[in-house]
């Protein structure tokens, strides 16, 4: 796989090249709320741009529905880019269209263009290999005969999308920072982690981290679990989980990971309920035999925080991904961040596994360089833990 280092080699002063970052940031209205993706995208944007290459990015926000949408614009991102990067950025009115050509056209060395949101442009997400390539060739060309294109949005590369994925087949393709960095953590926690192995899983679906836990049992010597998912783990241990977060179609699924698991899977012994899922609802800490009907559990109790604080201390290497309750939310927040500092106090080699639990870190106001990585890739990462192929990245090493 050819990386930026070989462009840069190759020299790009006056050229153009088109990057796909992943700018995929929580907004409250248009304010940024965790701009942790922008800051990740600086370093291969800053490269590129003292090399005095002219350069065209190419991100996404949300899940628009294939046509232009205001609430989904870019805007506040290539506002908060310009300021990071100390240059103006021009946002692009479109994406392939006049004014992303007129804006391209405009770009002097060194300068930046931020494409309008590209899901605006239905091509992008389609199920369609020749509706894909269509807008692939149209980004292509935006970039013209001596363009290239370098990827580096790391959050998005498990997605078989125009800009991710077919692009790279008609543009001469090399590797971002990002995304080789990323990469290189995550290899280290499948290949010959430190002992022990410990990791932590939360967020509200069993059914999302299924094939992860599969892939990880075998592998780790803790998987602590918490967040919603862990209802239905309850729920498989044979305790009543009142209204919590439950997926019955999954218990049986859970008691056979249970009973395959033996004391590795480490579930919650008290938990924080609450009368209505609410930051002003009623609370009780109960153990999880006694959650009654009508509350449900949205945080991990003092009690099973002690209990996975003590497994995240003696670990040698730790990866976190999903949050442990309802964080954004003041009186359910705490698991979270009881477990968060443990894990950012450790001296474990510690990879925080992207999207909520990467936002987590910032929004409770964790110490962020009390990880060792912090991946900008929530589903992208557990795809990788998993061993399935990521397709933008698999597309950078097929021979053309
Ligand atoms: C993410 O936030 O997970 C990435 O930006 C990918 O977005 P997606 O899940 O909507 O494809
Ligand atoms: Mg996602």
């Amino acid at each position: 796989m050819k990386t930026l280092d070989d462009l840069l080699g190759e020299g790009v002063s006056g050229r153009r090249v088109l990057v796909r970052a992943d700018l995929n940031v929580p907004l409250d209205g248009d304010r940024i709320t965790d701009d942790g993706r922008v800051r990740a995208a600086l370093p291969t944007l800053r490269r590129l741009t003292e090399a005095g290459a002219r350069v065209v990015v190419a991100a996404h926000l949300g899940r628009p529905k294939g046509a232009p949408d205001p609430a989904y614009s870019l805007r506040p991102v290539a506002t908060r880019l310009g300021e990071l990067l100390g240059t103006e950025v021009t946002l692009a009115g479109d994406v392939v269209g006049e004014s992303a050509r007129s804006a391209v056209g405009a770009l002097g060395d060194g300068g930046v263009v931020l494409l309008e949101n590209v899901r605006f442009d239905a091509r992008e997400t389609s199920k369609a290999e020749a509706e894909r390539a269509g807008l692939a060739a149209e980004l292509a060309a935006l970039v013209g005969e001596d363009g290239a294109f370098v990827s580096d949005g790391f959050g998005v590369v498990h997605r078989k999308q125009a800009s991710v994925y077919d692009v790279a087949r008609v543009l001469p393709a090399y590797a971002g920072g990002l995304v080789l960095a990323e990469l290189e953590v995550l290899r280290t926690l499948t290949g010959d982690p430190r002992r022990p192995y410990a990791v932590v899983l939360g967020g509200s679906k069993v059914s999302d981290k299924l094939a992860v836990i599969e892939a990880l049992l075998p592998k780790v010597d803790r998987l602590l679990v918490g967040g919603g998912m862990c209802f239905t783990f309850l729920a498989a241990q044979g305790h009543g989980v009142g209204s919590s977060l439950l997926e019955q179609d999954m218990v049986d699924t859970c008691r056979r990971l249970l009973a395959e698991a033996g004391d590795k899977l480490v579930l919650p012994v008290d938990v924080v309920v609450a009368d209505a899922f609410s930051a002003d609802a009623a609370t009780r800490t109960v153990p999880v035999t006694g959650i009654e009907d009508g509350w449900l559990g949205l945080d991990i109790g003092p009690e099973t925080v002690a209990a996975f604080g003590a497994a995240v201390r003696d670990a040698g290497t730790l990866f976190w991904n999903g949050p442990m309750g309802v964080f954004e939310l003041a009186p359910f927040a705490e698991g979270t961040r009881a477990v968060a500092s443990a894990i950012a106090e450790s001296e474990a080699f510690s990879v925080v596994g992207g999207g909520d639990s990467a936002a987590a870190v910032r929004v409770l106001g964790l110490p962020e360089d009390g990880f060792s990585h912090i991946s900008t890739g929530g589903g992208a990462s557990l795809e990788y833990l998993e061993g399935k192929d990521l397709p933008g990245v698999a597309v950078l090493s097929e021979e053309r």
